[in-house]
């Protein structure tokens, strides 16, 4: 068994007791840090970085050697999957991310297969080992995808999007079409993370940033029940310690309950859901992640911590709270700010876990 420094995310999120609340952030490798940017300019573009697995490794831990955080997470993105599914990923600046072949018919979709995590994803394998390597045990590796309803949306929109009228015409109009689509994208979520636990990643993290889009009926249907099927065929124990699962519904505060009815072992909160209300509906089931602003990162410290202090006695005394951002950090963020939180979070905890 590999022997972690702090375990302290890890504990938290299992509900054993902890001696601080463990804290990391969502893009916590990134554009706000100078370093990142050098990094990214060193590899050319963005999933150049991504592929090489030393330079993947180096942005993973630069934020780590900045500020306490409890936790690393890989540096990568959700679409890798359908990257390697032939869609032709590139990214324009300003504009986020494209794909050459996005998916419009039944015909696209017969025609995408699983891809192989230690064949055309071995990229993003080898940059979980080469990190793991360099954590030298210091703090936990979260592994990453993106859920299946997620990855479509870009897939058949091809690209990002703000009404999602192409996908919502296909769930509606075609809707064989996308749950073969979906059922396709949640075999290789689970393959590709069931590989990224092989390659010594120790917590997992599923990110739903578009569930919220969709009516309750349609999020249980076409985004839930395959988050659910992922949960279920996961790997949850490895190298004698239990690999907890995380599932983050952008927006999906409405839904807590069915969420922690999947069985995953935290839910991850955005900041529209007061955390006291999240506990009473779902704090004895799971875990909880979250969940202040990131906007107010650009508050100075002293609202940063105020605010860090009410989501503390919002979740009240004991374990099972993860901190976080309800969502990624904003790239223009002061990284000295990122810091007060961070120290807030470990210094006005400590009286919750007496
Ligand atoms: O959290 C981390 O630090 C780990 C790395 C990570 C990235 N993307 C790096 C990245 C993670 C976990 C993601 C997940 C991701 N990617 C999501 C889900 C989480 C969320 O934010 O909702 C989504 C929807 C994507 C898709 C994606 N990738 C978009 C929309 C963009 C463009 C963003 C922009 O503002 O340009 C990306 C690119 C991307 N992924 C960047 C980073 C650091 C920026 C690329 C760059 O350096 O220019």
């Amino acid at each position: 068994m590999n022997e972690l420094k702090n375990d302290r995310y890890l504990r938290a999120l299992l509900k054993q007791p902890v001696d601080k609340t463990p804290v990391w952030m969502m893009r916590q490798a990134g554009r706000y840090l100078p370093e990142y940017k050098a990094t990214r300019a060193q590899a050319g573009d963005f999933m150049s970085l991504c592929k090489n697995a030393e330079l993947a490794c180096e942005v993973t831990l630069q934020p780590l050697r900045r500020f306490p955080l409890d936790a690393a997470i890989l540096f990568s993105d959700i679409l890798t999957i359908p990257d390697a599914m032939g869609l032709g990923l590139y990214f324009e600046t300003g504009e986020g991310p494209k794909f050459e072949r996005p998916i419009t018919c039944k015909a696209d979709v017969d025609k995408i297969g699983i891809p192989d995590p230690e064949g055309e994803l071995q990229y993003v394998m080898n940059a979980v080992r080469t990190i793991r390597r360099e954590l030298k045990g210091e703090v936990p590796l979260i592994g990453f995808s993106g859920s299946p309803w997620t990855l479509a949306t870009y897939m058949v929109e091809g690209g990002s999007s703000k009404a999602f009228t192409k996908i919502k015409k296909m769930a509606f109009a075609e809707p064989k079409t996308l749950h073969l689509l979906l059922d396709k994208v949640a075999d290789s979520v689970i393959s590709y993370l069931n590989a990224q636990v092989a390659a010594g990643a120790q917590s997992l993290m599923i990110f739903d940033t578009w569930g919220g889009v969709l009516s309750p009926r349609d999020y249980r249907e076409f985004s839930l029940q395959y988050m659910a099927k992922i949960v279920d065929g996961l790997t949850r124990e490895n190298d004698g310690r239990k690999v907890p699962v995380t599932l983050f519904t952008k927006n999906g505060g409405m839904w807590l309950e069915d969420i922690a009815a999947t069985g995953c072992d935290a839910i991850g909160l955005d900041w529209t859901i007061d955390i006291a209300n999240a506990k009473a509906r779902v704090g004895d089931k799971v875990a909880l992640q979250g969940n202040m602003d990131p906007s107010m990162l650009y508050a100075p410290p002293q609202r940063i911590r105020e605010e860090v202090a009410h989501i503390l006695s919002g979740f009240g005394e004991g374990t099972g709270h993860v901190f976080n951002l309800g969502h990624g950090i904003h790239l223009d963020v002061d990284p000295e700010h990122a810091g007060v939180f961070i120290d807030a979070v470990h210094e006005l905890s400590q009286p919750y876990h007496k």
